[in-house]
């Protein structure tokens, strides 16, 4: 059933006109085999979202994080810079790091061989013999920690495992073009949050996509941000999602946060909230950002990371009004918390519904799956890239 053709057959009704066009098949959320093509084939050559400056804060920090199925390693460097490497010791292949680590040397565990922040190799006590820390056949040089490539946009830390993928900058340059109102220079990190889902990582996509769930699953939110406020957008070709025109139309002034200073007038309702292709969900507002790391973890597994930042606007407050700003970000975050937890349920029925023979990737509605399926579009081109050479990427 994996081979090029059979998936590409599996996979063509995506590529239908809107109306006609179904969902990707069970095995594309079912199928262990699929999950590891979709890591090589997808993950491993995209750019994809790893981490956040936040989670490696100071000089010397260290993270091991999993992407696309592999150990890998973000540092922070002597320079303040980020760095990625394969997390995995250069001598007999030892994981280096499990969770995370502060200093300026990283040192395997298993014989001590050491490492610089920059991935030399510095260190290999007793290699050559008790006593005798070198030997001919180890040549530092040539065995410090293997790099991977990486770029940072906002404060989303990205890793190309592939090497191959076109340069950050430029797969993020219409979206830092379009937010260019925006002065993401005064983002301070405020708060993070982690779930945990018994389902494809799609499917927690492919929610985030679409806002017709709002009213039934969202009631809450759908009072003061109702489904009629939305609309979908293509901002480019791998951003993509919803958008909305009420964004805290109308506020109790005691949960008034600072916005990002200079906006525009016109930019004061709007939040958009597309998806940045393959797995980072990100939401803009006037008074906030917020990232969602969708971290497949197997393939009915996947752990979401939500990075919630605010706005440092420089003014000088009063400590009363410094207190009740403390309080509207509580009560900001708490209100997200809320929001992505109501949809963890919902997600996890679509997983189970997968195990129907019955079910053949369903109805993608004309109005509110556009950005669904250009989602399973970009999947499908990359999974079964040679078998669909005309496939053509629809509008949302
Ligand atoms: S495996 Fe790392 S030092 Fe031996
Ligand atoms: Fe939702």
């Amino acid at each position: 059933m994996l081979d090029n053709r059979s998936l590409a057959h599996a996979m063509e009704p995506v590529f239908r006109t809107p109306g006609q066009s179904r969902g990707l098949p069970n095995l594309c959320y079912v199928d262990d085999a699929y999950h590891r093509l979709e890591a090589e084939r997808l993950l491993a050559r995209d750019w994809l979202c790893v981490g956040v400056g936040a989670d490696i804060p100071s000089r010397g920090d260290a993270v091991a994080i999993d992407a696309a199925g592999q150990p890998i390693l973000l540092v922070r460097d002597r320079d303040g810079g980020i760095r990625a490497f394969h997390n995995v010791c250069r001598h007999r292949g030892s994981l280096l790091l499990e969770d995370r680590h502060s200093g300026p040397v990283l040192v395997c565990p298993y014989h001590s061989w050491s490492y610089a922040l920059d991935g030399r190799l510095v260190r290999t006590p007793e290699v050559g013999g008790p006593g005798v820390h070198t030997c001919p056949s180890v040549d530092k040089e040539a065995l410090g920690l293997l790099p991977v490539r990486v770029g940072v946009w906002l404060d989303f830390v990205f890793v190309n495992l592939s090497g191959d993928a076109p340069p950050l900058d430029s797969v993020v340059a219409p979206m830092a073009e379009r937010w260019s109102d925006y002065a993401t220079d005064r983002l301070v990190h405020a708060a993070s949050d982690t779930y945990e889902l018994r389902a494809n990582w799609k499917l927690a996509i492919e929610n985030y996509l679409e806002c017709y769930h709002l009213p039934w699953v969202h009631p809450g939110l759908n009072s003061y941000s109702p489904l009629d406020a939305h609309e979908y957008r293509v901002f480019a070709d791998r951003f993509f999602g919803p958008i909305t025109n009420v964004y805290r139309a109308s506020v109790a002034p005691e949960k008034v946060l600072p916005c990002f200073p200079g906006l525009p007038e016109a930019r004061r309702l709007v939040g958009e909230y597309p998806i940045a292709f393959p797995n980072l969900l990100l939401g803009i507002q006037r008074d906030h950002l917020f990232g969602i790391i969708i971290d497949p973890l197997a393939v009915d597994r996947t752990r979401e990371r939500l990075h919630i930042y605010l706005i440092d606007d420089g003014a000088a407050r009063s400590e009363a009004e410094t207190a009740r700003i403390e309080a509207a970000k509580a009560d900001l975050v708490a209100g997200w918390r809320e929001v992505f937890t109501e949809d963890i349920g919902i997600v996890e029925r679509m997983q189970r519904g997968r195990a129907s023979g019955a079910f053949d990737g369903g109805t993608l509605t004309a109005f509110h799956d556009g950005c669904t399926q250009r989602f399973m579009q970009h999947v499908a081109r990359a999974v079964a890239p040679d078998a669909m050479p005309n496939a053509r990427v629809g509008q949302a």
